[in-house]
């Protein structure tokens, strides 16, 4: 009988990644960094641009450590500290490669081929994608592992990848007879604001990609804009209902409401209670003003740390060099365990 332990017994690590691949929007605010904020006080925290993800598909060279700087101001200006949480661009940190390509050897065909998001992205056009766009979860659950990550802070959208990330940790810790080795990570989803849809149609998600504008609320929009998007979002003919299960069937006003619940804090049924009964000619001027106080100051912030990139770069450079202390011993016990050469 084997005396390792079976299962993970090392200390707690909170990790999660932002692509820098357009601006950020509400969904994103809501879903991953209003709890990286969250968690950063009494959670040991490491939350990464994921450059590399985001030339999965093409980014412009140009752009690229621009939009870098964009999402760093963002984490800044949403809350997160540097002095209590480590931010950094993920290209800078040779671990996640490195790792990423042990876990292919791990990863089954099968495996990626069930992945939602890469089926949706590529639609039929799958055999003209990047072999990165596939191998993408890979890469995803090589950043969560290389630092030992026990909780992962995401929407609900990366439930499939976090799922994979379980999977790989788990075959790597069986094939190669190290229990416990890696932890199996896991997801922090649940909340208000896991899931925000698209102010346009509420059987989407807010998504960068959609083509129309006013279907999500960019952290760079400013006031009379965000109000704007608010008044021209989809509602319906109704009125704010009673109770939670009356939103069902009405995927808009069940939006509008999660929103405001996430924003104030409170949960649907509160804001139900406080709003029951009203159209949406008063209830949305209610969300319109919620949001603006909410987002206008991360906006007006994430503007003044974008005046001084020099200042940026220094926290990223700073957050590279304390994540690669993290995660390079990792990697390196990765490669005893595999068995690979060394003096
Ligand atoms: P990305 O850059 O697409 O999105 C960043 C975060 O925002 C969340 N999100 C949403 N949450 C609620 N409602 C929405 N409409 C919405 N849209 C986006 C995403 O769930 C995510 O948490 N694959 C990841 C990046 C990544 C990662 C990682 C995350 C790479 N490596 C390791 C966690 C751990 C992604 O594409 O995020």
């Amino acid at each position: 009988m084997s005396d390792k332990p079976a299962e993970y017994t090392g200390p707690e690590r909170v990790f999660s990644g932002v692509q820098p691949s357009g601006s950020l929007h509400l969904g994103n605010y809501l879903g991953a960094l209003k709890k990286f904020v969250d968690l950063q006080d009494d959670h040991d925290c490491v939350y990464c641009i994921v450059d590399l993800h985001a030339v999965t598909v093409w980014q412009e060279p140009k752009e690229l450590a621009n939009q870098t700087r964009h999402i760093a101001a963002a984490f800044l200006a949403a809350g997160v500290d540097p002095a209590k949480a480590i931010i950094y661009p993920q290209s800078r940190v040779r671990a996640h490669t490195e790792l990423a390509w042990y876990f292919n050897c791990v990863a089954r065909i099968g495996w990626l081929n069930r992945m939602t998001q890469f089926k949706d992205k590529a639609g039929k056009n799958s055999e003209k994608m990047s072999v990165g766009l596939y191998d993408y979860p890979v890469l995803q659950a090589a950043d969560i592992l290389t630092f030992k990550a026990t909780h992962v802070p995401v929407g609900e959208d990366q439930k499939q990848h976090l799922e994979l990330s379980r999977d790989i940790a788990a075959k790597f810790n069986n094939d190669f007879d190290a229990p416990g080795f890696f932890p199996l990570p896991e997801p922090l989803i649940k909340g208000p604001g896991a899931r925000v849809m698209s102010l346009k149609d509420g059987s989407n998600k807010m998504s960068k990609s959609d083509p129309s504008d006013l279907s999500r609320i960019n952290l760079t929009d400013d006031a009379d804009l965000i109000a704007k998007k608010i008044r021209k979002a989809k509602s319906d003919a109704g009125v704010i209902p009673e109770a939670v299960e009356e939103l069902e069937g009405r995927p808009e006003v069940s939006n509008l409401v999660g929103i405001y619940a996430a924003l104030s804090g409170k949960s649907d049924a509160d804001v139900l209670t406080e709003f029951a009964g009203q159209g949406f000619g008063a209830f949305k001027p209610a969300l319109a003003e919620l949001c603006v106080e909410k987002i206008a100051p991360i906006t007006q912030l994430m503007n003044r740390y974008l005046s001084d990139p020099e200042e940026i770069d220094r926290i990223l450079a700073r957050g590279a060099d304390a994540a690669s202390e993290i995660a390079d011993p990792i990697v390196g016990d990765v490669r005893d365990i595999m068995g690979f050469w060394k003096v």
